[in-house]
């Protein structure tokens, strides 16, 4: 039996710039627009014309771009803006219009006749202009239905594409989105799509409650970014409909990570670690008692391996740590630790998490060095460390640092001081070595502004990925001293020929 299929429609470069204080250049939505077809999506909102020049110019490159996906852009039912959509080149617009009684009311001041001559204007004057026509009715799910399918009835005879439900306020239930959904799938016969939001944490379910009820496309946003509590996130609705729904996507599920965090690096807006599919945590295991049973067979406790999605499993050592996972970890690094050795290492693991810590890879790899009698070198010596910041001065740091009987000097400028200190640092690892800083974290130990910091930092050599912490009073020297402890692991790991 041919299994049913649905169609993506990606909002991340619309619905998801419009984040409050998410705004990205038009190279940047140019990159985020490749990796999303690359990754399979059907339809690209690729922002909203009418916005600016900027934008205008950001829809056009990716109009240029000889993608496979459908581009679109978002248009208010307005010949204006429809105007503005057609001189980027677009393949069609995502025309949209309020239907609910309060939008219409308390926003456009209109009354239903009105709203609708309007809106039929619009579609019929893109259609002419020889685009395609996506019919959106914003706040559909507190519209009166028959109201809702009077309009879409009268789009799909001027005829129309497709057509959108906004649960713009996220007030759907799954069991509402069956109702409407199915209501509306007997009435229409045009591909209906479920643009849905989070503001209860509902966005996927409810998008894939309409899909069980007849909808043919989701809309989606990756890493869930949208206005407030943001849109469905784009790996939870691709990842559950076809491992839970047995409902077939273009969408390829091994990218999911890689462009979770490509939107992540670009947008500034920081992935939760517990975010499903994507969140660090996502394949992340610390109890003692998980870790065995993962270790013994992953789909213990991972309903999906991790490569599924692109992303990797990481065992977590802290004060739920298990003397099985401590004792694999040592094996991937490429030791023989003996039954005490690993005791005594398991021992320490466990004290250090009974301090409220998560215990990084260094610091592991600071008590299987002491244990085991490796002596950990320091490669890379801060021998200075200069910041300049102020009102009128351009945050500016130097570094001397030294490596063997080498001497490096390089400096950097930032957007405050930990980041120029953090950039000339970068630089100077970045002269002797491909380490590159891939996470940044940063935590008051103790309140008031001479708090003590714990900086934890994510490294990688492009093989492997440490954690490290750097502890002060100073956020600069913890940045920095996490910075060189990250580093003097990896190479002095690679020396050693351990993991
Ligand atoms: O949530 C919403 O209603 C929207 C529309 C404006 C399309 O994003
Ligand atoms: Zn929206």
């Amino acid at each position: 039996m041919k299994k049913r299929a649905v169609k993506v429609l990606d909002t991340t470069l619309r619905d998801g710039e419009q984040t409050p204080g998410v705004a990205l250049a038009p190279e940047q939505k140019l990159e985020v627009a490749r990796a999303l077809d690359d990754l399979g999506v059907d339809i690209i909102e690729a922002g909203a014309a009418i916005t600016s020049e900027g934008e205008r110019r950001a829809i056009r490159l990716i109009s240029d771009a000889g993608l496979k996906a459908e581009v679109c852009s978002f248009a208010r039912a307005l010949r204006s803006d429809v105007d503005a959509a057609l001189g980027c080149g677009v393949d069609g617009v995502h025309l949209v219009v309020p239907t609910s009684d309060i939008h219409l009311k308390y926003k456009l001041k209109k009354n239903r006749e009105e709203v609708k001559r309007m809106a039929l204007d619009a579609a019929r004057y893109a259609l002419d202009q020889g685009l395609k026509v996506e019919f959106s009715a914003e706040d559909a799910t507190r519209t009166d239905p028959a109201f809702l399918r009077e309009l879409f009835s009268a789009a799909v005879e001027l005829g129309v594409q497709r057509v959108c439900v906004c649960d713009t306020v996220g007030v759907l239930t799954p069991e509402r989105a069956r109702e409407l959904f199915s209501d509306l799938a007997k009435a229409i016969k045009v591909p209906i799509a479920a643009h849905c939001h989070d503001d209860f944490g509902m966005a996927t379910a409810n998008t894939l409650a309409a899909v069980q009820a007849g909808a043919l496309e989701v809309h989606v946003a990756v890493n869930g970014l949208g206005e407030r509590g943001g849109n469905a996130a784009l790996e939870e609705v691709a990842l559950a409909l076809t491992q839970l729904y047995g409902v077939e996507t273009r969408i390829k599920l091994n990218k999911l990570y890689p462009i979770s965090k490509l939107v992540e690096r670009l947008t500034r807006m920081p992935v939760p670690p517990t975010k499903s599919v994507v969140g660090e945590n996502a394949f992340a295991h610390e109890a003692g008692i998980h870790t065995h049973g993962v270790l013994a067979y992953p789909p213990t406790y991972e309903p999906i391996s991790p490569e599924l999605v692109g992303h990797h499993r990481k065992l977590v050592f802290g004060k739920h740590a298990g003397s099985h996972a401590v004792e694999s970890e040592l094996h991937r690094m490429g030791l023989q630790p003996t039954r005490e050795q690993v005791r005594e290492i398991f021992e320490q693991v466990k004290k250090l998490g009974d301090r409220g810590k998560l215990v990084t890879d260094t610091e592991l790899r600071a008590i299987v060095d002491a244990i085991m009698g490796r002596t950990l070198k320091e490669v890379l010596k801060l021998e200075e460390l200069t910041v300049v910041s102020g009102n009128k001065a351009t945050p500016t740091a130097s570094a001397r640092v030294k490596f063997g009987d080498k001497e490096v000097v390089e400096s950097g400028l930032g957007v405050g001081p930990v980041d120029a200190a953090m950039n000339a640092i970068s630089k100077v690892i970045g002269e002797m070595s491909n380490i590159r800083l891939q996470g940044y974290h940063v935590d008051a130990i103790s309140g008031g502004t001479d708090a003590v910091v714990d900086v934890v930092v994510n490294l990688t050599d492009g093989k492997r990925i440490v954690t490290a912490r750097g502890t002060s009073g100073d956020i600069i020297m913890a940045s920095v001293q996490a910075m060189i402890n990250g580093t003097n692991r990896l190479l002095w790991d690679r020396k050693l020929g351990g993991a």
